[in-house]
C-alpha cells in the first residue's frame, strides 16, 4: 500500500487564508530546508494571491521569492496555484502573456502547476496547461468544488476525464470554501477513481470544521494526496493541521510515512512566526464558522471580506453581506466562489448591502462576467438580471481569450519607457500595470505590521489608543497622547484622507472608499448624464463613476492614484 501523500500549504494557502497573504519571505526562509526534508509530496509556495501581495504590500519581488524557495528545496517539488487564463491576477490575460508567464515560472523554479478556472471552464485552462506540459512541468488539472443544483458528481467526473485527456499528471478537487462533507468526499473520490487513472488530490479548508473527517473519508475512497498546513497556521479558514493528519493516518493503509519528529522544529518555528502576525489574524478567520455551510464563502474571501468591510467602515454589516452573498451567487448562475468569482460575487454583495439597493452600482467586473468574458457561467443567468446588468448587450459564446489581442510586445514597449526591461519585470508590469511601476522603481514601502491587540496601549476603559507610532519623512517617532477632557469626534473612516469638501452643490461623491484609478474628464469639459467621469478601484474592483446630470465639470478635487473616503466629493459638475 502506497499510503497517502501530503502537500503542505503553509507557505501559500495557509497565510493567504489566515493572514490576507502577508507572510514575509524572511519569516519563511529559515525553515524551508526543514520542510524540504520532511517527505512531503510537494510544498505549495507560490501563486494565488502571493504575487499580488508581494508587490502591493510587502515590497518583495515575487520572482525572487520562487527562486529562493527552489534554491532551498532540493528534494520536494515546489508547487504553485495558477488561475488558468487569469494567471495570478484577477482578469483574463492574452495567450502570449499566459505563455510567457508559465515559461518564466518554470524557469524560475515552479515544478507543479495546480491550474484551475473559477467557472470550471476548461477553455480558460487550455493554454496554461499546454504550455506547462510543454515546459516539462507536472500539471495538476483542477476542478473547483461547490454545492449547487448544477454541480453534480457527474459534472465533476466529466471535467476530470477531459483534464486527463489533456495529459494532466494529477487531478485536484479544490474545495476552497471547506464545503465538502465526508459523504460527498467519499462519493466523489470513489466515482473519480472508477473513471480516471491519474492521482487524485483533495484540497479543502477547515472553515466549516468538516475537512479532517472529509479527508479521512476521501482516504477510504482511495484519494492519493491531501493538502494540510503546519498546525500554527491551520484550522479556521486554513487547511487541517499537517502534524495531526500525519498522526491520525499512522498505522492505517493511508499512512503518510512522515515522521512527526522531523516536523518538530518546523512546528516550533511557525509558532514563533505566528506571534509576529497576531495583530493581523482576524478571530473570524481563525474560528470554525458553520455559517459557511449556508454562505459558501472560501477561506481567503472571508478574511478579505472582513478587511474590506473594515476599510469601508462597515464591519457591522458583515451578517447582512453574508446573507446577500448566496442570492448574488444564484443570480449569477452559481459560480463557485474562488478568485476572481469570489471577489466578483462578494463585492457585489457588499455593494448591494452598503448602497441599500441591489445592483445599483455594478462593477466593471460583474458586467464583464455577465457578458461571458470570464467564461461560461455554470448555470443560466435570468434574463432580467442580464438586462439589469448589461442592458441590451449580448453575452459572448467564444473562448474569452480569443477576443484578446496579443499584449506582450505592447506591454514590453510600455514597460521599456518606464525603464523596465527584465522579462520577469515586464510580466509583473503586464499583470499589474497600476501598481507594478511604483514597486519596480523601488518607491514602495513594506506595509507595517499591526501590533497584537494586547500590545496597543489604550486609555483606561476607553479603548482609545494613547500611544502611536508616527512617521515623519521616513523617521519614526513614538508619540503619547494624553486626554485633556472632552470628546474627540472621530469622523467617518477616521481622518479625512483628501482635502475635499463633503457637501457641495453639483458634487459627485465617492460611493465608497477606494483609489481613484482614472479621471476621464477635464475642468470645463461638458458631460452628459451617464457619462463615465472617473473610475474608482474599491476592494480590487473597478467601478465606473457616472455623471448624474448633464453639465460642465467645474472643479476636480482629486487626482489619479489618490485614496478617497466614502462621500468625499471627487468633482463638481454644474
Ligand atoms: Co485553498
Amino acid at each position: 500500500m502506497a499510503g497517502v501523500k501530503i502537500t503542505d500549504t503553509t507557505f501559500r494557502d495557509s497565510h493567504q487564508s489566515l493572514l490576507a497573504t502577508r507572510m514575509r519571505m524572511r519569516d519563511m526562509v529559515p525553515i524551508i530546508e526543514q520542510m524540504d526534508d520532511a517527505g512531503f509530496f510537494s510544498l505549495e509556495v507560490w501563486g494565488g494571491a502571493t504575487f499580488d501581495s508581494c508587490i502591493r504590500y510587502l515590497n518583495e519581488d515575487p520572482w525572487e521569492r520562487i527562486r529562493i524557495f527552489k534554491k532551498h528545496m532540493k528534494k520536494t517539488p515546489t508547487q504553485m496555484l495558477l488561475r488558468g487564463q487569469n494567471l495570478v491576477g484577477y482578469k483574463h490575460y492574452s495567450d502570449d502573456i499566459v505563455e510567457k508567464f508559465v515559461e518564466k515560472s518554470v524557469k524560475n523554479g515552479v515544478d507543479i502547476f495546480r491550474i484551475f478556472d473559477a467557472l470550471n471552464d476548461i477553455r480558460n485552462m487550455e493554454v496554461s496547461i499546454n504550455v506547462a506540459k510543454r515546459e516539462g512541468a507536472h500539471v495538476q488539472g483542477t476542478v473547483c468544488y461547490t454545492i449547487s443544483p448544477v454541480h453534480t458528481i457527474e459534472s465533476f467526473v466529466d471535467m476530470a476525464k477531459k483534464l486527463e485527456e489533456m495529459e494532466c499528471d494529477s487531478f485536484c478537487i479544490k474545495d476552497m470554501a471547506g464545503l465538502i462533507s465526508p459523504k460527498n468526499a467519499y462519493d466523489l473520490v470513489k466515482a473519480l477513481k472508477e473513471e480516471i487513472s491519474i492521482p487524485i488530490n483533495m484540497h479543502s479548508h477547515c472553515t466549516s470544521g468538516m475537512a479532517p473527517i472529509a479527508y479521512y473519508a476521501a482516504c477510504q475512497a482511495g484519494v492519493d494526496i491531501i493538502d494540510t498546513a503546519m498546525s500554527p497556521f491551520s484550522w479556521g479558514t486554513s487547511q487541517p493541521p499537517t502534524e495531526t493528519m500525519v498522526e491520525a493516518l499512522r498505522g492505517t493503509p493511508y499512512d503518510t510515512g512522515i515522521n512527526l519528529e522531523s516536523l518538530k522544529e518546523s512546528t516550533a518555528f511557525f509558532k514563533d512566526v505566528k506571534k509576529k502576525y497576531a495583530g493581523i489574524i482576524d478571530p473570524i478567520s481563525e474560528g470554525i464558522d458553520t455559517g459557511v455551510l449556508l454562505y459558501q464563502i472560501p477561506g481567503g474571501m472571508l478574511s478579505n471580506l472582513v478587511s474590506q468591510l473594515k476599510e469601508q467602515n462597515a464591519l457591522d454589516r458583515f451578517d447582512e453581506v453574508l446573507k446577500e452573498m448566496p442570492l448574488v451567487k444564484e443570480d449569477l448562475g452559481h459560480p463557485p466562489l474562488v478568485t476572481p468569482s469570489s471577489q466578483i460575487v462578494g463585492i457585489q454583495a457588499v455593494m448591494n448591502v452598503l448602497l441599500g439597493e441591489r445592483y445599483k452600482n455594478v462593477s466593471k467586473e460583474v458586467k464583464d462576467y455577465v457578458k461571458g468574458l470570464y467564461g461560461k457561467p455554470p448555470g443560466p443567468i435570468k434574463k432580467e438580471i442580464i438586462a439589469k446588468i448589461i442592458g441590451s448587450d449580448e453575452p459572448i459564446t467564444v473562448r474569452p481569450a480569443d477576443l484578446i489581442e496579443p499584449q506582450y510586445e505592447l506591454m514590453k514597449e510600455e514597460a521599456k519607457k518606464l525603464g523596465i526591461v527584465k522579462e520577469e519585470d515586464v510580466l509583473t508590469y503586464a499583470l499589474f500595470p497600476a501598481i507594478a511601476p511604483k514597486f519596480l522603481k523601488g518607491e514602495l514601502k513594506e506595509e507595517k505590521l499591526a501590533p497584537p491587540a494586547g500590545d496597543v496601549k489604550t486609555a483606561p476603559d476607553s479603548g482609545i489608543p494613547t500611544e502611536f507610532q508616527v512617521e515623519v519623512d521616513g523617521e519614526e517617532f513614538q508619540v503619547k497622547v494624553k486626554p485633556t477632557g472632552g470628546f474627540v469626534e472621530i469622523g467617518e473612516a477616521g481622518a479625512a484622507k483628501e482635502a475635499a469638501p463633503k457637501n457641495v452643490e453639483g458634487g459627485v461623491p465617492a460611493p465608497m472608499q477606494g483609489m481613484v484609478l482614472k479621471i476621464k474628464v477635464k475642468v470645463d469639459q461638458a458631460v452628459k448624464k451617464g457619462d463615465v467621469i472617473a473610475v474608482l478601484e474599491a476592494m480590487k474592483m473597478q467601478n465606473d463613476i457616472h455623471a448624474k446630470s448633464d453639465g460642465v465639470v467645474k472643479e476636480i478635487f482629486t487626482a489619479e492614484g489618490a485614496t478617497v473616503n466614502k462621500g468625499a466629493v471627487l468633482m463638481v459638475i454644474k
